[in-house]
């Protein structure tokens, strides 16, 4: 059994996927052709932004972000530790200091009042409010980067009214949520500037790694655009700044808008294979804890995660699926903020108890759109 089947997509998409495939081959634009632009349109017209900025990582998404944000040295940007390492990683690349936030024990998500309480205590100075690098205590707070972990929006309506309280900017990390609405806004839609990612696990994935920059800000899409292709001006061989090569492959472009066919159908699917694991797991192992859909949320599901109630529970059920053939996964087994790499920031265990108690005890089900219900229920079964 795979964690997430993507030779079932593949089989089924397999001729669409040739025919775009020999289009690029017959063109032969390997680097920003027809493609790119294509598929930035389609999904920008899908997540209602004026601007889509395709590049090639959801990482590097969330570089030309903060890049076209002017985050720097002496700058300070407040995330979740409950994250992927990339959506920290950024800040840090551009010289900034990453500030930690705890986030929410049932949605997993950036819980609003520890961003207040951690606003105070940069303002105070006051590291004994809120856990704070020591290098953020002279550093300028510059914006927040919200996660939509495993598929669920952040709480935008806290978040962006604190932020505009403040002065900060707010980039959305929907590397997972391609797909989810939060009272019927798409994701990819919040914030200043939003992040996806199109790795081949994703809801919407490629063939390889890819990304996109989503903008209602026509000044910022320019910079993007800029930013993605060495900061370069009106022709080729000018550079107005300094930028990076993050462009998407017109390939996987070519791929993506393939996979687009299908994409609200495999959404769809995916709603039915959660609702399907939640009405098993009521009746079969109600101890488990699924992560909560918050009122007018619907999850893209880029994971099904659940609770157990010790971390020696969790590990069993690991192992006793395991044993059955059904391979499960742990997102994320160290929060960031115990990270080696992070370690000069200085943090100690203790500091976010919430993320570091769900690192313990978390596991996720295999999830895709392809999942039958009569393999869910041995899943659960064997739960
Ligand atoms: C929350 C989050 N942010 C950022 C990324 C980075 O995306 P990519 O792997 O496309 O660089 C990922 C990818 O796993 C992610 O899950």
């Amino acid at each position: 059994m795979d964690f997430i089947d993507l030779k079932s997509q593949q089989q089924r998409l397999r001729p669409l996927l040739e025919e775009r495939l020999r289009a690029v081959l017959d063109h032969g634009q390997y680097i920003l052709g027809p493609e790119v632009e294509q598929l930035e349109t389609t999904l920008a017209r899908y997540v209602g932004t004026r601007h889509a900025v395709g590049c090639a990582s959801g990482t590097d998404a969330l570089l030309l972000l903060l890049m076209a944000l002017d985050v720097g040295p002496g700058h300070a940007v407040l995330t979740t530790p409950f994250t992927f390492i990339a959506t920290a990683e950024v800040i840090a690349l551009l010289g900034a200091v990453p500030v930690f936030v705890d986030v929410d024990p049932e949605t997993f998500n950036l819980d609003p009042d520890k961003v207040r309480l951690a606003l105070e205590a940069l303002k105070r100075g006051d590291r004994s409010l809120h856990p704070l690098p020591q290098a953020a205590m002279k550093a300028s707070v510059r914006g927040l980067i919200a996660v939509d972990l495993f598929g669920v929006p952040a709480d935008y309506a806290e978040l962006e009214s604190l932020a505009e309280e403040e002065g900060l900017f707010v980039v959305e990390d929907a590397a997972q949520s391609f797909g989810a609405t939060m009272h019927g806004v798409p994701a990819c839609r919040f914030g200043h500037g939003a992040a996806t990612s199109f790795f081949p696990a994703k809801p919407l994935g490629g063939y390889g790694d890819g990304g996109m920059c989503f903008s209602n800000d026509d000044a910022m899409a320019e910079k993007l655009r800029s930013l993605r292709v060495h900061g370069q001006g009106s022709h080729r061989y000018e550079h107005v700044r300094v930028g990076i090569n993050g462009r998407l492959d017109t390939l996987q472009a070519a791929v993506l808008l393939a996979k687009w066919s299908v994409f609200e159908e495999e959404c769809r699917r995916r709603q039915e294979v959660a609702a399907r694991y939640i009405g098993l797991l009521e009746k079969v192992r109600p101890d488990l804890v699924v992560q909560r859909i918050p009122d007018g949320v619907v999850s893209a599901w880029a994971q099904f995660s659940l609770l157990a109630p010790t971390p020696e529970e969790r590990d069993a059920i690991r192992s006793r699926l395991q044993k059955a053939g059904i391979p499960t996964a742990v997102y994320y087994p160290v929060p960031l903020h115990l990270q080696p790499a992070f370690a000069h920031l200085g943090y100690h265990a203790g500091d976010f108890p919430v993320s570091e108690d769900l690192a313990r005890r978390i596991v996720s089900l295999p999830m895709h759109p392809y999942l039958e219900p009569q393999v869910q229920e041995h899943i659960v079964q064997s739960l």
